[in-house]
């Protein structure tokens, strides 16, 4: 689904999911972000590598949304080999003033996953980035159910979360409403201020 065009006729937003997975769970999440933003999505590989193109791809960005698994309470290794190889556009702050999100999946309903989005957080901020929150009301109620968006509650960005046992086809469908909303927000954002 592409984002909507700004109603100025301004240029479409380009935004950019860039993501790692081990075992597919948060590539489905990511799946479901670019969906919702009309975004491009980015895979880092098992080795912490971009695809050949990469970093261009992220120079002409509006947004770039993080995504990354919790792994032992923060980013996976892959993701933070990624983070720290963008030192070399942070060096000329070559992504000042783009929009930036965060999400990430784990097994845990909590398992740390706040301290993984604070990361992605520091990072778009060590880049001089805006940040973009979650933007949706929480499932907190006695009537709300594992299936309802925002169940996991989250404000600063999105979050899954995938039982151990259970593949990615198994992902609650509410956790993917909520990262296609998330996407959509951050397409919403960027083209508001974009105008
Ligand atoms: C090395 C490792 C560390 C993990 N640490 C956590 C953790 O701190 N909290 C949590 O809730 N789940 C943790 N998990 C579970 C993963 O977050 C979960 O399996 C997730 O769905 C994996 O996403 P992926 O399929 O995109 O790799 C860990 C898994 C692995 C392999």
């Amino acid at each position: 689904m592409p984002n909507a065009a700004p109603e100025t006729g301004a240029p479409m937003s380009k935004i950019v999911v860039v993501f790692h997975s081990g075992y597919g769970h948060t590539q489905r999440m990511a799946q479901a972000v670019a969906q919702g933003a009309g975004a491009e999505l980015l895979a880092i590989d098992a080795d912490g590598n971009l695809p050949a193109g990469g970093w261009d791809t992220l120079a002409q960005a509006d947004a770039i949304i993080f995504g990354s698994p919790t792994y032992m309470g923060s980013v996976s290794w892959q993701f933070k080999k990624f983070a720290e190889a963008s030192s070399k556009p942070w060096f000329v702050q070559a992504w000042k003033d783009k929009f930036a999100a965060g999400f990430t999946n784990s097994a845990g309903l909590n398992g740390d996953k706040q301290l993984t989005l604070n990361t992605l957080y520091a990072l778009a901020m060590q880049h001089s980035m805006l940040w973009v929150s979650q933007g949706l009301m929480p499932a907190n109620k006695k009537a709300s159910t594992r299936n309802d968006v925002n169940h996991l509650v989250s404000y600063s960005g999105a979050m899954a979360q995938s039982p151990a046992d259970a593949s990615p086809a198994e992902m609650s469908p509410g956790d993917l409403d909520t990262a296609r909303l998330f996407g959509q927000r951050v397409a919403d954002v960027t083209a508001k201020f974009r105008r």
